[in-house]
């Protein structure tokens, strides 16, 4: 190793020798002139040339060939020429502690001052062991076992030497069309920002030396997921008042939860790149927050400022992003190719060049990267680890929570355990990948178990097997043509033969795992295929129908409302997805997820959300013209509202109560509600507490979330559950541009979604 972490090292020890903890916290690093981060951080800045600093602020996509023959031409060539030069700061896309340790060794070993690098990967929901979609365990509002989930997919990640994950996605989305709304928590900036917390404390843990934490990134900043009409990269305009208090808020809790970096986005925001727009990075980023980490461009996003058409060439690409506050360029080879000439030529300065570098560097100190370069490279310390039992039983957990029960008519479920003749029908149904989802790089095809699977395991009744139908035609991970459809119908009689004879069906319908994802917009969000088709024919023979939702995004299935009994949303759960479906089927789990993003009735609603405005002409009961905010072939209300869930229980809310009626400046007001189990099964009910803002300098929503909590009750038990509000509840952005309580008129809302609640009123004087 070279000299260069001796240096590191003695400068740390004369200045404040105690300070230097292993042990230093993530969350709590204060940076002032005298922290021995920054002077460890300095220590190493004053060896460096411009040209190293800007290696630092590169990022490549690994060449896999460096474990075999070296690369001999063309761009892997370069890259591994770069490395050695000591011109990379980062890879991603390596992965396993052999590749990891052979890139590693050449960065600490052959370069000049043996910086080491950060490897990043996309860990999305699981490495190997694949936890639910995003979107999935949002709907859970269970942030115990979601920082789990995040934990202990940054434990078998690190076990395979990467030290970053290029996650957890804060985007609030509105809009189903768009294929990203799997890798997020759905459309309310309140339960995004808890869940954007909890996420990256379970990847970050306590300590990010230690060897099962990683690097969490907050993505994408910012407005992502506002692409106009769902369409993936589109442009996006929308106005401040939404940026501050509907996109923001996930971003802003990621920095006070002490996210390490950020990553920008794809598109324009109002004109401005967002890669390239200074009032992002600089003003309300590093500026107003105060974030200390680094951030990184998005895939090439440098270079798509020309295709934008807000730069001329790569290297004007380069000037715009630096100046802009992007530290890391990942794969436009923009900042390396350019910016030392930029900042020679004076359009760059050498101090915006130092901060990025100091950023990246600092953060390598915090990982403990300068102590022990190869600390996540333990070959078998990565055999014990992934794939590991108790992973599994971390995933099953998670993806029974996961689940939401949107209809269960005639006690359909849950199925009785013996004596019955039950047919399960659909290609979803035996399909052992589509359950990985979208986003699971490292995950081997044909790893999950399926639902037909999970039922089998269950042997008390008679259960036969057909699919159907095919969902799509070819599934390949990154083949563009995955067609969205298929026409065959070849398969449709045999469904019905044993469909004819069956107590009951249960049929496994939805989006393959690829059919969302980036890339992956739809106009049409029904059924794909032929799917719906087979599930009209079935139910002419049988209606005694439990459909089984696998998707990836909210989906318009009205015909299924109206005439299937069971719907079950089980999306895409991960690995052990059939053995928690099943589970929830039969009764072994009482389903308490609720919805964390709205179903339309037809795509033409969307965008459509809970937290919407009013309107100066809302909704009439009883209308006497045309002339009001609705259209006249379908209903302005959603098929499933947000925090919709039902249970195999019935719970039942009273006594809402405030202990005053109003109240000033930081005083508060507790609300309680008592929430009575009805039913005859035990179960978990998420309670609810919304607010309405009647008048207000900028217009507020109809309902804003601002409170819940799980609850766990057995029959015929009640419990009270309180909540606060105070100032920081009824905080927004008003008409004076900045973050405040406004006096005046409230509603509050307490219930078991967003449309079943009962209320009350409260006053707010300043
Ligand atoms: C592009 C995606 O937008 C981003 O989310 C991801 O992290 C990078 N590619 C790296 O794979």
């Amino acid at each position: 190793m070279k000299n260069l972490f001796l240096i590191a090292s003695f400068a740390v020890a004369v200045v404040v020798l105690a300070a230097c903890s292993s042990k230093m916290s993530n969350t709590s690093v204060a940076y002032s002139k005298i922290n021995p981060l920054e002077t460890k951080v300095d220590s190493v800045l004053k060896l460096m040339t411009l040209e190293e600093k800007v290696g630092q602020l590169n990022q490549y996509n690994g060449f896999w060939e460096i474990t075999g023959p070296t690369p001999k031409e063309g761009q892997a060539a370069k890259k591994y020429e770069d490395l050695k030069k000591g011109l990379v700061g980062s890879m991603l896309n390596v992965k396993g502690v052999k590749d990891v340790r052979a890139l590693q060794k050449i960065a600490v070993e052959e370069t000049r001052l043996g910086i080491p690098l950060l490897f990043g990967f996309d860990v999305i929901h699981g490495y190997k062991t694949i936890s639910p979609i995003p979107l999935a365990e949002a709907a859970s509002w269970d942030m115990a076992e979601i920082k789990k989930s995040a934990a202990m997919a940054a434990e078998e990640a690190a076990s395979v030497g990467l030290n970053w994950t290029f996650a957890p996605m804060v985007d609030i989305a509105r809009d189903a069309r768009w294929g990203r709304v799997m890798e997020g928590s759905g459309e309310d900036p309140y339960l995004g920002s808890q869940i954007a917390v909890a996420r990256i404390q379970g990847f970050q843990g306590e300590d990010l030396k230690a060897r099962n934490t990683i690097l969490a990134c907050a993505k994408h900043f910012a407005g992502y997921a506002f692409a106009e009409s769902g369409r993936d990269y589109n442009t996006v305009d929308i106005g401040e008042s939404t940026l501050q208090n509907i996109v923001f808020p996930p971003f802003k809790a990621s920095v006070e939860a002490g996210v390490r970096t950020f990553m920008n986005s794809f598109n324009e925001l109002n004109g401005i790149p967002a890669t390239g727009n200074k009032y992002l990075q600089r003003q309300i980023l590093k500026g107003d927050w105060k974030f200390d980490g680094f951030v990184v461009s998005d895939w090439g996003s440098i270079n798509e400022m020309i295709a934008h058409g807000y730069a001329k060439d790569n290297k004007q690409a380069a000037e715009i992003a630096i100046n802009a506050g992007s530290d890391m360029d990942m794969e436009s080879s923009a900042y390396i190719e350019h910016l030392a000439d930029l900042v020679k030529e004076g359009k760059v300065k050498e101090s915006d060049i130092d901060d990025a570098a100091r950023r990246i560097l600092k953060v390598k100190f915090e990982l403990g990267l300068f102590d022990n370069p190869y600390l996540y490279c333990d070959e078998n310390y990565e055999k014990e680890t992934v794939g590991k039992k108790a992973f599994h039983d971390a995933v099953l957990e998670m993806a029974k929570k996961s689940i939401v029960l949107l209809k269960n008519e005639k006690e359909l479920l849950p199925l009785k355990k013996s004596g019955q003749k039950f047919v399960l029908i659909g290609a979803l149904a035996d399909d052992k990948t589509s359950p990985l989802g979208s986003w699971r790089i490292a995950a081997d095809d044909e790893t999950a178990v399926s639902v037909l699977e999970g039922m089998q395991s269950y042997k008390g009744n008679q259960l036969s097997y057909v699919k159907g139908a095919n969902v799509a035609e070819g599934r390949t991970q990154f083949v563009w043509e995955t067609k969205i459809n298929t026409t065959d119908k070849s398969g449709f009689p045999a469904a019905i033969a044993a469909a004819k004879g069956a107590d009951v069906v249960v049929m496994v319908l939805g989006e393959h795992g690829l059919q969302s994802g980036e890339g992956r917009s739809r106009t049409d969000i029904g059924l794909p295929g032929v799917q719906q088709e087979l599930l009209e024919e079935v139910y002419k023979v049988n209606p005694n129908i439990v459909l089984v939702l696998n998707n990836g995004r909210p989906l318009a299935i009205p015909w299924a409302d109206d005439h299937v009994p069971a719907i079950v949303e089980a999306w895409q759960l991960g690995t052990q997805s059939g053995n928690a479906i099943a589970q929830v089927l039969y009764g072994d789990y009482n389903p308490s997820g609720k919805l964390p993003m709205t179903f339309p009735r037809n795509v033409g609603q969307v965008p459509i959300y809970y937290n919407y405005k009013n309107t100066g002409r809302p909704v009439m009961n009883e209308p006497e013209s045309v002339f009001w905010s609705h259209y006249i072939d379908e209903k302005n209300t959603p098929l499933y509202p947000f925090g919709y869930g039902l249970s195999y229980t019935q719970f039942e809310y009273s006594d809402l109560e405030l202990d005053q009626k109003s109240f000033s400046g930081d005083g508060s007001i507790e609300v309680s509600v008592n929430v009575k189990n009805t039913g005859k099964y035990a179960g978990k009910e998420v309670v609810q507490l919304y607010i309405r803002d009647i008048i207000a300098s900028v217009t507020r929503p109809v309902k804003e979330l601002k409170g819940f909590e799980m609850i766990e009750l057995q029959p015929n038990e009640t419990k009270k559950v309180r909540f606060i509000i105070n100032k920081k509840t009824i905080e927004f952005y008003t008409a004076q541009s900045k973050w405040e309580a406004e006096e005046g008129d409230f509603n509050v809302f307490v219930g078991g979604s967003s449309v079943k609640t009962i209320d009350a009123n409260f006053q707010y004087n300043n």
